[in-house]
């Protein structure tokens, strides 16, 4: 009896957990904002040149997938979310979490010049921010874009749609300082 209400114990205290993982991910949603949060930048690191990539040709105004998820187009690969980071998925048929932007992989090749320059197999800071995304297998629809500098909560945030809009434009503020 004891044992079961250690096992309930846990359980409750790691859906706890889950919960305040998952409702702490900050929403970025403007330039400032991102700019603010640090990720991605400076050089070496490569994930704010990552995420602006990725809008501007992985996903069309209404959101559908112009690049392929789940064919592991420019290294994407499924993310399992075992450590909660996101929140987490009820229908596993229908959506799934991908992620992109470990340069250490073959069709990571495939990603322009631009978000691979800096990359030095041996420095950690330049290979460790990867944008995910909440993938509608029904619809080919992206649901959620994300950013996280190597999967810590505290530095993973979810792109709101007016930064997603704002990225798209082709001469931001944040972009022609960085890019
Ligand atoms: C790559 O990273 C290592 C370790 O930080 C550093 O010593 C080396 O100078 C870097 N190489 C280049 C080409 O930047």
């Amino acid at each position: 009896m004891a044992h079961g209400k250690g096992i309930m114990f846990l359980f409750y205290s790691t859906l706890l957990v889950s919960f305040i993982l998952t409702t702490s991910l900050k929403t970025l949603d403007s330039e400032q904002e991102l700019k603010d949060s640090g990720f991605g930048q400076p050089p070496p690191r490569h994930g704010l040149k990552l995420l602006v990539w990725y809008v501007r040709n992985c996903v069309d105004n209404n959101m559908m997938a112009l690049c392929h998820p789940t064919e592991g187009e420019y290294g994407f690969h499924k993310y399992g979310n075992y450590q909660l980071l996101l929140p987490v998925i009820k229908d596993e048929r229908q959506y799934g979490y991908y992620t992109v932007g470990n340069l250490n992989t073959r069709h990571s090749k495939d990603l322009p010049v631009e978000v691979r320059k800096y990359y030095n197999h041996s420095d950690p800071q330049s290979n460790m921010d990867r944008v995910l995304v909440k993938y509608n297998n029904n619809n080919r629809r992206i649901e959620e874009i994300y950013a996280s500098a190597h999967y810590r909560p505290e530095e993973t945030y979810k792109i709101g749609p007016n930064l997603v809009a704002s990225l798209r434009k082709p001469a931001t503020f944040i972009i022609r300082e960085r890019w």
